[in-house]
C-alpha cells in the first residue's frame, strides 16, 4: 500500500494479505511504525490507582496528571471501603473462582450480588458475567435467533453489534437517537421478531438514548427494546438506576444490561430482568456459561461499591455538578464537545494528526485524556474523550482548562481567523 500513511485508518487493513493469518499484514506494520509517534499515546501504564489525579508512564518516564481519562465516576475504584472488602474476601475465598459458574464458580458472593442488584433495580433476577464486553455479547447473542432482527443505533457499542452478529440474525442500523429512522428500519421487517437495541448514555457521543421517543415507537411495532447502561448505572437517575430511571421508562424496559466496570469502578457486567428469561439465557449465553466467574474479590468489592453508591446519593450530585462546570467553560472556550450533556464529553478536533500531535502536548503538561480516531467515530469527529468524575477537585478541573486553553484554543482562533 503505498497511500500516504495519513490518510490510512485501522479500517485499511481488514483485507486478509499474505499466506498465513497468524502473521500480522505487512503493510500494517509499516503503518504502525510510520505512526508510532501517534500510537506512543495508546496503553500508557497507570503506575498509580485511577484517581482524578495520578500517574501515568509518558516518555518513558512517571508523569503526574490530571486524569479525564478513567470510568471512575463516583470515585469508587479507591475507595477505601471498597479495597477493605476486596481484601477480606481474598482471604476468605482466595484469588480466582477457578470456574464456570455452571460448574464451579459461583460462589454465596455471587449470588449474594445477584439478589442486591436485582432488588437494586427493581427486577426478579441478575446474570453477573466476567466482562461487560462479554455480558453484552452473550445477553443479545444468547437471546436473538436466526430468523429474528436486531435493530441497533448507529452509534452502538461493538458489543452490542458483535452480538448481533454472532446470533446469525438480521441486523439493521438507525440514525442515533432518531426515532423516524428506527420507524423506517423496524417497518422493513414487519411479521419478524425484532429487537430495539439502545443506550442510556453514548460512550463517545456523551449524550443520552432519546429513549421515551424510540421506546414509543418500538412499542407501536410490537418491538422489545434492549437498553445498555454501561455508563449510566449507579451514576445516572435519583437512585442511580440509570438513564431508564432518569426519564421515566424503567417499565417499559423488561430487562436492564450494565457493567461493573465504571461507576462501580471493578470489573465485570450483569442482566437483570425475569426469572425465566434469565433461567434461560443463564444456558445460551456462551461468555457465562464456558468462562470463569468474577473473581470473588471483585465480587465483593462491586457489593460495597453498590452499597456506597447507593447510599451516598451526593456523589451523583457531585458527579453531575462537576459535569455541568466542566461543560459549561469548555463551551465558553469555543471548544466542540458535540451533542454531549452527560460527563462523557467529547473534545472534537476533527483532523487526526492535529488530534495526536495535541495529544501529545496536552499530556507532557500534565493533561490525560483518550485519543478516539476512526472509525471509533466519523473522520470529521476524531476527538478527545474527557470523563469527569465525582471525585475532580474545582482546581483539578480548572487546571484542566487552563491547559486546554492554552493547547487547543490558539488552534481555533487560527482556524476561524
Ligand atoms: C456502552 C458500552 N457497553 C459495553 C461496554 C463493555 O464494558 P466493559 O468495558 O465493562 O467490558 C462498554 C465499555 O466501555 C460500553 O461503553
Amino acid at each position: 500500500m503505498s497511500e500516504n500513511p495519513a490518510k490510512l485508518s485501522l479500517s485499511n487493513f481488514l483485507a486478509s494479505e499474505g499466506r498465513d493469518p497468524l502473521q500480522a499484514p505487512p503493510s500494517f506494520t509499516r503503518w504502525m511504525q510510520a505512526g508510532a509517534w501517534a500510537v506512543e499515546l495508546y496503553e500508557p501504564e497507570l503506575l498509580a490507582t485511577a484517581d482524578a489525579r495520578t500517574t501515568i508512564t509518558y516518555n518513558g518516564k512517571p508523569r503526574s496528571v490530571i486524569n479525564l481519562c478513567s470510568y471512575n465516576y463516583l470515585g469508587l475504584a479507591n475507595h477505601p471501603e471498597v479495597i477493605a472488602a476486596a481484601h477480606a474476601a481474598l482471604t476468605t475465598h482466595g484469588l480466582g473462582a477457578c470456574g464456570s459458574p455452571m460448574l464451579s464458580g459461583m460462589t454465596d458472593l455471587h449470588r449474594e450480588l445477584e439478589r442486591k442488584i436485582a432488588k437494586f433495580l427493581g427486577r426478579e433476577d441478575a446474570i453477573l458475567f466476567n466482562s461487560g464486553f462479554g455480558g453484552a455479547l452473550g445477553t443479545i447473542s444468547g437471546l436473538l435467533r436466526k430468523t429474528d432482527v436486531a435493530v441497533l443505533d448507529n452509534r452502538s457499542h461493538l458489543s452490542l453489534r458483535d452480538g448481533a452478529t454472532l446470533s446469525r440474525c438480521r441486523s439493521e442500523k438507525f440514525e442515533h437517537n432518531d426515532p423516524a429512522s428506527l420507524e423506517a428500519s423496524l417497518g422493513r421487517h414487519k411479521g419478524k421478531r425484532q429487537l430495539v437495541v439502545i443506550e442510556g448514555i453514548y460512550s463517545m457521543d456523551g449524550d443520552f438514548g432519546n429513549l421515551e421517543a424510540l421506546i414509543a415507537v418500538a412499542e407501536s411495532h410490537g418491538a422489545s427494546v434492549f437498553i445498555d447502561e454501561a455508563h449510566s448505572t449507579l451514576a445516572c437517575g435519583e437512585h442511580g438506576r440509570g438513564a431508564a430511571e432518569k426519564f421515566g421508562v424503567e417499565d417499559r424496559l423488561p430487562m436492564t444490561y450494565g457493567t461493573f466496570s465504571k461507576a462501580f469502578g471493578a470489573l465485570g457486567g450483569f442482566v437483570a430482568g425475569s426469572k425465566e428469561t434469565l433461567q434461560y439465557l443463564r444456558f445460551y449465553a456462551h461468555p457465562y456459561v464456558y468462562s470463569c466467574a468474577l473473581p470473588a474479590v471483585v465480587v465483593a468489592a462491586i457489593l460495597k461499591a453498590l452499597e456506597i453508591g447507593t447510599s451516598q446519593p451526593e456523589l451523583r450530585t457531585k458527579l453531575w455538578e462537576n459535569a455541568d462546570y466542566f461543560h459549561q467553560q469548555l463551551r465558553g472556550l469555543g471548544i466542540d464537545t458535540g451533542s454531549s450533556t452527560t460527563y462523557v464529553m467529547p473534545i472534537v478536533i476533527g483532523d487526526r494528526e492535529r488530534m495526536y500531535r495535541l495529544g501529545h502536548e496536552l499530556r507532557s503538561r500534565g493533561l490525560w485524556v483518550a485519543p478516539v480516531d476512526y472509525p471509533a467515530v466519523p473522520q470529521d469527529r476524531i476527538c478527545f474523550r474527557a470523563c469527569v468524575t465525582a471525585m475532580h477537585t474545582r482546581a483539578d478541573l480548572d487546571e484542566a482548562l487552563n491547559i486546554l486553553e492554552d493547547t487547543l484554543v490558539p488552534g481555533l482562533v487560527a482556524q476561524n481567523a
